[in-house]
Order: C-alpha cells, then structure tokens, then sequence
C-alpha cells in the first residue's frame, strides 16, 4: 500500500492491521516516534495525519489513505525549525527525552487548531506522559510557540512539510 509521509509517497508491504508506528519505525527507519505504551494512553508514538495527533501505536496502517500527509517528528521544522521545536530548545523543556517528540506533535497540533490555548486547555488537550515529569516545561513551552506562531504565520510561513 502507498502512505504519504512526510510529504514522499512511500510504498510499504504489510499487513493491513498493522499498527502505523510499527510501519514507521521498524518498516522505515523513521525511529523519531517512540514507543511507550503500546495502548494510546502515553502519547510516545504521536504522529500527524493532515496535521491532526494521532496515536499510531493504535491506528491500522489501512486506516490511512493515500492521499492523508502522515507528518512524523522528523518531517516538523526541516526548512527551519518549528516554533516549538525552537520554543522547546529556549526553554530546555527536554530531560530524557523520550516522550519529547510526542509532546512536540501533540503542542504542534494543538497549535495550528487553537493558536492561543489557555493553560487549562493545554494541560486537557496534552495528554502524553511524561515519566521525568517535565509537564511545567511544556505548558511554557507551548505559551512560548504560541507567541512564535502568531509572527510566523503573520509572515505567512508554515514549517510543516506538505
Ligand atoms: S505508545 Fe502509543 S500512546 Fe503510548
Ligand atoms: S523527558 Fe523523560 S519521559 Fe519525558
């Protein structure tokens, strides 16, 4: 079947109830998006589908049609930083790292449906797990893109590869 993946179509071979971070990672190398849970409650293995997060770890790869645009954490910013790739960097908010590129996509998604989330809608609206608890870090994280996303797109900018 044929996926669209950060903005290339890429032919896969597999099963069709297989799970779409499994095509991402063992398939395609695209190792960014991680595994946590395995039931879509941690928020690792976070994606885009038409710029919407979704939990791949639970979404069939038949689910995603052609013509969707799968964005992993390793198609955000690669002209030039997102906003919250470069927010994340300013505020340090990484300790480990392992959910980070969950919570990158799911800020990410937040912001471009909601580009000036109160601090109540983005702790409801981010749910991903953080074991190293760096959950103040984000909730300034996302404040901070928001505020770099609102001059970006007044310059008319996009960082999210079509
Ligand atoms: S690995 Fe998908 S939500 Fe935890
Ligand atoms: S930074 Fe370690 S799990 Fe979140």
């Amino acid at each position: 079947m044929k996926l669209t993946i950060n903005g290339q179509v890429t032919e896969v071979d597999v099963e069709d109830d297989t799970p779409l971070l499994w095509v991402l990672r063992e398939q395609l190398g695209l190792t960014g998006t991680k595994y946590g849970c395995g039931i879509a409650l941690c928020g690792a293995c976070t994606v885009h589908i038409d710029g919407v997060a979704q939990r791949s770890c639970v979404l069939p790869v038949s689910a995603v049609r052609e013509n969707q645009k799968i964005t992993t954490i390793e198609g955000l910013g690669v002209q030039q930083f997102h906003p919250v790739q470069e927010a994340w960097a300013e505020i340090d908010v990484a300790q480990c790292g392992y959910c980070q590129p969950g919570m990158i996509m799911a800020a990410a998604s937040l912001l471009a449906q909601n580009p000036e989330p109160t601090d109540e809608e983005i702790r409801s609206e981010i749910t991903n797990i953080c074991r190293c608890g760096t959950y103040p870090r984000v909730l300034e994280g996302v404040k901070r893109a928001a505020q770099r996303m609102a001059s970006t797109q007044k310059a008319g900018g996009s960082n999210e590869q079509a």
